[in-house]
């Protein structure tokens, strides 16, 4: 069972920097950090990460066993984990309805045989900054009164489950939710159409010139 031994901070700066600290210092597998508030949250592609304190669920998990799927694998545990209809925007971003429920961030080494696996997931959150209240959600906006500790709990299950299911039924699993599939994205190299992913987690895009493959970065959906 992942979630233990876990660590909880009222404040840290990034709960995947204290879980990349535990990580070098031998934390087991399924070692869990938890925080009200971060004052220096990391997103993917540099950016920040930031929440209100007590609003969202901040967490990351020292694992010890991992495969280049497991930023996949955390995306469908996310989405699988809630009460309502959730859709995943390659690579790991989870939407309901279309708007950013949940962000993942992996770091670490897997060379070395070790990862953290941050997860933010907005849940008490009422009003976004400007910026983000097109783009961002919440599980109470959504209309679903839950605490972050409940929602913690269904997605250590779920993430449980995940983490060691066979390639085949993540990927099955995944491609049921991709919220871009037929969509036209696009990305710093090219535009195309959205078609599916790769048996190692690629983005299938179909572009005038032919298939092209994206195994890392960001895609904007509809541009
Ligand atoms: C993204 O959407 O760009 C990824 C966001 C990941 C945010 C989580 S919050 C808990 C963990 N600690 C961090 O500093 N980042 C991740």
């Amino acid at each position: 069972m992942i979630g233990l031994p876990r660590v909880h901070h009222r404040l840290t700066d990034s709960t995947n920097e204290r879980a990349k600290e535990l990580a070098l210092a031998d934390a087991p597998h399924g070692t869990l950090v938890t925080a009200d508030e971060q004052s220096a949250g990391r997103g993917r592609q540099g950016r920040a990460w930031s929440a209100e304190p007590g609003e969202a669920l901040l967490l990351s998990l020292v694992l010890r066993s991992l495969d280049e799927l497991l930023p996949l694998r955390a995306a469908v545990a996310v989405a699988q984990s809630l009460p309502v209809p959730a859709q995943i925007k390659w690579p790991n971003d989870v939407w309901i309805g279309g708007k950013k429920v949940s962000g993942i961030l992996v770091e670490g080494r897997p060379q070395e045989g070790w990862a953290v696996l941050g997860i933010g997931l907005n849940v008490a959150t009422r009003s976004f900054p400007d910026e983000l209240s097109e783009i961002a959600t919440s599980l109470a906006l959504e209309g679903l009164s839950t605490s972050r500790e409940e929602v913690l709990r269904s997605l250590l299950g779920s993430l449980d489950r995940l983490l060691v299911a066979d390639a085949a039924d993540v990927l099955a699993a995944w491609q049921e939710r991709d919220a871009l599939l037929g969509a036209q994205v696009s990305w710093s190299g090219g535009r195309g159409k959205a078609a599916g992913i790769t048996n190692a987690g690629a983005l299938r895009v179909e572009t005038d010139a032919g298939i092209v493959e994206l195994d890392a970065g960001e895609v904007h959906l509809g541009r």
